[in-house]
């Protein structure tokens, strides 16, 4: 293979979700998506058009309803066709999958409120089996949280929240990051910060990122890949369905 050929880390064809509840219902439909290493992309779209949706079917959380051709390359594993994968129902080998290649930094934060702030971000790490070194130390002094290792979640303001997150994601090294609206619940100065220290983290670690975001203003500026997605609503509201390409 030439040294130039991008590494297919997503390969997507006809992938789609459907959610119901209450009589309303939701499809996601991915007619082609494809995700090189490296790439920084971004799904920007309101509330409700399915940008949590598509994330958690690219950590392997939500099963699809429908598969033609969904493939994961996690460098020295190879090609796994998580399309197969969720037919024989192998969640165990998903959630390794995941634990292995991923970071998640969730819509909501996350974190354990019973463990303190060096423990939620060691927690990959130690799930993994990982020896414990100074790489908490080195993460939480990157985001500015040195002073705040030993304390419980609570004690910390939001942003500091987020950045926590933040570092539990990269903590385990992972090839890929997923996050979901990463800095929603602060203000937009703060995003904005927050934002680029963490692009500018994911960068030097040559780490691929998704990030979904309301925000696309400063999410530009950081040079992401946009992916393109079209919502369309039936008219007595009771349908939505939103087309992701890429
Ligand atoms: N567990 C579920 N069961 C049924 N429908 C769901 C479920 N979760 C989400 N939905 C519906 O799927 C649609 C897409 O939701 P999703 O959470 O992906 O949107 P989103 O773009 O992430 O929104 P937000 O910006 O508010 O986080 C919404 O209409 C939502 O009501
Ligand atoms: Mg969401």
């Amino acid at each position: 293979m030439p040294a130039s050929t991008p590494e297919i880390i997503y390969q997507l064809k006809d992938v789609a979700k459907t959610r119901s509840s209450n009589g309303y219902t939701f499809g996601l439909r991915v007619p082609s998506l494809r995700i090189c290493r490296g790439e920084k992309i971004a799904l920007i779209g309101e509330s409700g058009c399915g940008k949590s949706t598509l994330l958690d079917l690219l950590a392997f959380i939500l099963q699809p309803s429908d598969v033609g051709d969904f493939s994961f390359c996690a460098g020295a594993a190879g090609t796994v066709d998580i399309g197969a994968a969720w037919r024989k129902q192998k969640r165990n080998r998903l959630a390794a999958l995941r634990k292995a290649h991923m970071g998640y930094v969730m819509q909501t934060g996350g974190l354990l409120p019973y463990l303190n702030i060096y423990d939620n971000i060691n927690l990959s790490r130690r799930m993994l089996g990982m020896p414990a070194d100074d790489t908490v130390e080195n993460l939480a002094k990157e985001l500015g949280l040195v002073r705040h290792l030993y304390k419980l979640p609570d004690a910390l303001s939001t942003g500091e929240r987020q950045r926590v997150a933040i570092g539990r994601a990269l903590a385990h090294r992972p090839a890929i990051i997923i996050a979901d609206e990463p800095t929603a619940s602060v203000d937009p100065f703060a995003a904005e910060k927050i934002m680029s220290l963490f692009i500018g983290m994911v960068e030097e670690r040559n780490i691929t990122v998704i990030v979904a975001s309301h925000a696309w203003r400063h999410i530009k500026q950081l040079g992401l890949r946009r992916l393109a997605h079209h919502t369309r609503r039936s008219t007595d509201g009771r349908m939505t369905e939103t087309v992701v390409s890429g």
